[in-house]
């Protein structure tokens, strides 16, 4: 599926206690976002969250999270075992539902990062019974899982969560890392218009002095204009109404050199 299309951020284990907070962190960004949550009843009834697309999917068929994977940017894995009480088929869960999960992401093409919580290493004060060494190993089989992967991952390592993050979100979520490529649309279109200024002043100006000539002229210049107009193409598909703002900047621009060349005339 084209990257164009995937504008939503999957959060898989939805329903736990990060998993509900990172969708309140999500809707109060507008960013869109899938719950994915094997029981729908689970997903808080707030209006905060009206918004939020909810998907049902048991992570012991993780064929089924195969649609939801094409569709995501970016995928927040939160599925996981109680820490304290480890339930009979947390391996399972922990490992080889990941594992086929990061499977389908790679197969997918997933464009941008999968992001987890990992054992952050440093709760040596904890008394290390069964279920908090088994959980610990789990989760560094997990780092491995990723680390195999050729996904672009991200692991945030916590102490040990027993509230959830009470009140307002706190943390903001900022898509301000894109904007700097949004710039692409208009400083792309800028270069076409470069490259295509040079065919139409060769055509109306032939006998003009000419103290640089463009190497290979015409194929080197219509090469960079083909893949000006291919990259304005795919960044405006990509970046669509954040581009646009970007070309009508550069259109006013154009309209009013119009206008200042009418009014010397
Ligand atoms: N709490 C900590 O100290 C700590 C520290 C570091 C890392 N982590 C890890 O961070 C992640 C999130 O932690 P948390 O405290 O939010 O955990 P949590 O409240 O126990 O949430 C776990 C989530 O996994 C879902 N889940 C469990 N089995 C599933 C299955 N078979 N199919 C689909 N979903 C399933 C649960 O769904 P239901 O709502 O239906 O049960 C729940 O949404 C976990 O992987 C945890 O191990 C936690």
């Amino acid at each position: 599926m084209s990257s164009a299309f995937r504008e939503s951020v999957l959060v898989i284990g939805a329903s736990g206690r990060t998993g509900r907070f990172v969708l309140r962190y999500l809707a109060s960004a507008a960013v869109p976002a899938i719950a994915c949550v094997r029981n729908a009843a689970r997903v808080p009834a707030e209006p905060l969250l009206a918004a939020t697309e909810i998907a049902v999917a048991d992570l012991t068929q993780p064929q089924r999270l195969a649609p939801l994977i094409e569709r995501a940017a970016h995928v927040i894995y939160l599925a996981g075992s109680e820490r304290k009480r480890l339930s009979a088929g947390a391996w399972q869960l922990e490992i080889d539902s990941l594992s086929a999960c990061v499977d389908l992401a790679q197969r997918s093409g997933l464009p941008g990062r999968w992001i987890q919580m990992g054992y952050s290493g440093h709760e040596s004060r904890l008394p290390a019974n069964w279920a908090e060494t088994r959980w610990r190993e789990m989760k560094l089989a997990a780092d491995e899982v990723l680390a195999a992967s050729t996904l672009n991952y991200f692991v945030l390592r916590t102490g040990l969560l027993t509230e959830p993050v009470g009140g307002e979100p706190r943390v903001l979520v900022s898509q301000q890392q894109d904007l700097p490529s949004a710039e692409l649309p208009h400083n792309v279109a800028a270069f076409l218009l470069t490259g295509v200024a040079l065919f139409l002043l060769r055509a109306k100006e032939p006998d003009a002095p000419r103290p640089f000539r463009v190497p290979l002229y015409p194929v080197l210049p219509a090469v960079f204009v083909l893949m000006c107009g291919y990259l304005l193409y795919s960044s405006l598909t990509y970046h669509r109404a954040h581009a646009l703002v970007g070309l009508a900047v550069l259109a006013v621009g154009g309209v009013i050199l119009l206008f200042v060349r009418a009014s010397k005339k």
